[in-house]
């Protein structure tokens, strides 16, 4: 069952346009605020994609703050980086490369080692490196910003119904050897308490086919997304489109 319900804040945005403008401010706010270095997750699909290509331009590339900024993504697909499937891939084309991102401040998943779980294993002590501890500390989230999606399922990250990864509590980075939806690749994927530690976690959902599995997450159903937790505030940006008659439910 999920964890009793944290408070969240719900805004609608009338399109996409207006979407990927908010969740630019959004994430160059929480990069402003960060003390030092800022440590953003990303995430994969489509959803984010309007914001990637938005960030890559003016007026909001010069302020992402790039020397400072680390760049690293909640889930990939187990795929080289240059299949079209590659969540990191697709960042790097649309948004880091066009930026100019150092390549030293781009944290990928080691998707063409041996195995998921060996990915897994090595972006867990990436990240333990990166924030100098091992354990997460509720007072010192690791991220000043996570990104989700949310998918047709009600999966979030590569965390689907039923997998045990669900309910993972001590290790930071797991290998999914089955997807639960297309495209049916292996997953490597942050769990619920990683993604958790952050400043702020940021839902993006558009287009109306997700009006339906949204209503049910917001209204608590036993999905993936609705136990997705955020150490700091948690935020869903949903475009009209997808939003349930009365997105306030809960
Ligand atoms: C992935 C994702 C996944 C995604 C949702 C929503 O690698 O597939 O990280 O969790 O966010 O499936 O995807 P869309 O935005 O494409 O609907």
């Amino acid at each position: 069952m999920p964890r009793a319900s944290q408070q969240r804040r719900i805004i609608v945005a009338p399109n996409e346009q207006v979407m990927a403008e908010t969740a630019a401010e959004r994430l160059i706010a929480r990069i402003a605020q960060a003390q030092g270095e800022a440590a953003i997750c990303l995430t994969g699909g489509s959803s984010p994609q309007p914001l990637y290509r938005l960030l890559a331009r003016e007026p909001y590339r010069s302020r992402l703050r790039l020397d400072r900024t680390h760049w690293f993504v909640g889930d990939d697909r187990f795929v080289p980086e240059t299949d079209p499937l590659s969540n990191i891939g697709m960042v790097q084309r649309l948004f880091l490369d066009p930026v100019g991102a150092p390549a030293a401040n781009i944290h990928a998943m080691a998707t063409d080692c041996g195995s998921p779980d060996a990915a897994a294993r090595l972006y867990e002590a990436e990240l333990k490196r990166f924030c100098g501890r091992g354990k997460i500390d509720p007072a010192r989230p690791l991220f000043a910003l996570v990104l989700m999606g949310l998918g047709s399922d009600g999966h979030t990250a590569s965390l689907f119904p039923h997998a045990p990864a669900l309910t993972e509590r001590e290790r930071w980075v797991v290998g999914v050897d089955e997807a639960g939806l297309e495209p049916f690749v292996p997953r490597v994927t942050l769990t619920f308490p990683v993604l958790a530690s952050t400043g702020e976690m940021l839902f993006l959902v558009n287009g109306q086919d997700k009006r339906e599995i949204l209503s049910r997450v917001l209204a608590g159903d036993d999905l993936p997304a609705s136990r997705a937790r955020s150490d700091g505030e948690l935020v869903w940006l949903i475009e009209a489109a997808a939003a349930p008659a009365d997105p306030h439910v809960s």
